[in-house]
């Protein structure tokens, strides 16, 4: 029976993705990566990685910070419906596997490679690590690269900001097989229904660091607080001026979350002649959020309070994600004739 099950798993296609530990998830990563983690679970052996050693490439000095914030991403992929039966949550840092790899890695990619990657590039900027940033830093998509194929995964959901690292995993992977012979697949990326979540202040990127974030654990009250907030259309000043609805991230959160879409097509051109206040369409955004949020929100508090559970899934993960690490590394070992 055993026998059989391992076989199926053996062939099926693997997903490996992940989270920087640097604080809660939101809706942007929910749009993002998260859903389709969820969906594909199922169909593929799930890996979710708990990027811990990843966050210290942004911060080093606060380790008690990211070892909280990684509880909170194990518990955040669990609510949104990751079940541990199927997907395996693994502790990034308990698998030096991926740290050996990242090392050999580091040495097949160019250094002005690494240098033209737009996204660590933006992070620099908007992340304000200016002067600071550190080496790690601007190498951390080779550590992702290793997070991947030390597992050699086909498939990785994530947010369109993570498409310049898929390319580099694949250019790594595709070097390594051409100087040593085959040895990784090349993965894909796969990029969720909206590929980029705008924030609530408008701005092109939902992100902790701006500040412009819902959190998919917020309390319903924090989500109407943030809403009714939020940034429309500019250009609008009465209710009865005619108003703009595409860029406009109301209406983008609506067309995202709110699944009566009649009550989107209709608020949508109630605005553009303006007939209806942001206030009802920004009431109704509150409405549809918060029913989006709230079993998200239980299934997390069931987790919450049985601490000892979540520890126990990310072990179990682990285990099973070591394992295929150890076995990659073996093969690589013998493969750069790094024996006696
Ligand atoms: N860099 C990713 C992020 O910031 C997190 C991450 C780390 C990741 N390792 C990964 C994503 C491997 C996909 C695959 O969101």
């Amino acid at each position: 029976m055993v026998r059989v099950s391992l076989k199926v798993m053996e062939k099926r296609k693997r997903i490996l993705t992940g989270d920087t530990p640097t604080g809660k998830l939101h809706l942007g990563h929910f749009v993002g990566t998260l859903e389709n983690r969820v969906k594909l679970q199922t169909e593929y052996d799930t890996y979710i990685l708990l990027a811990n050693t990843h966050a210290f490439a942004k911060d080093a000095t606060k380790p008690e910070d990211i070892y909280k914030n990684t509880l909170e991403d194990a518990l955040d992929n669990l609510a949104v419906g990751l079940n541990p039966e199927k997907a395996s949550l693994v502790l990034e840092s308990l698998i030096p596997e991926i740290f050996e790899l990242y090392t050999y890695f580091g040495m097949l990619a160019s250094h002005n490679r690494v240098l033209r990657n737009p996204t660590v590039k933006e992070e620099i900027v908007y992340k304000k690590l200016g002067e600071h940033v550190s080496f790690g830093f601007v190498g951390y998509p080779i550590l992702q690269a290793a997070d991947i194929l030390s597992l050699k995964a086909d498939l990785v959901p994530v947010g369109q900001d993570q498409v310049p690292h898929l390319e580099q995993t694949r250019e790594i992977a595709r070097r390594f097989n051409e100087l040593y012979g085959e040895t990784f697949p090349v993965p894909e990326a796969l990029v969720g229904r909206v590929a980029r979540l705008p924030g609530t202040d408008g701005k092109a990127k939902m992100s902790k660091s701006l500040g412009n974030v819902i959190y998919l654990s917020d309390p319903a009250e924090t989500v109407k607080h943030k809403v009714m907030m939020m940034y429309t259309d500019p250009t609008r000043a009465r209710a009865t001026d005619p108003g703009h609805v595409e860029g406009n991230p109301v209406f983008i959160y609506h067309d995202a979350f709110n699944p009566d879409k009649n009550e989107v097509a209709d608020l949508k051109e109630r605005y553009l002649k303006g007939k209806v206040g942001d206030i009802e369409v920004k009431e109704k955004l509150v409405k549809a959020l918060n029913s989006f949020l709230d079993p998200i929100r239980s299934r997390r508090l069931g987790y919450e309070k049985n601490p000892g559970k979540v520890i126990e899934i990310i072990r179990t993960g682990t285990e099973k994600a070591s394992q295929l690490a150890v076995s990659t590394l073996a093969e690589v070992r013998e493969k750069l004739k790094l024996r006696l």
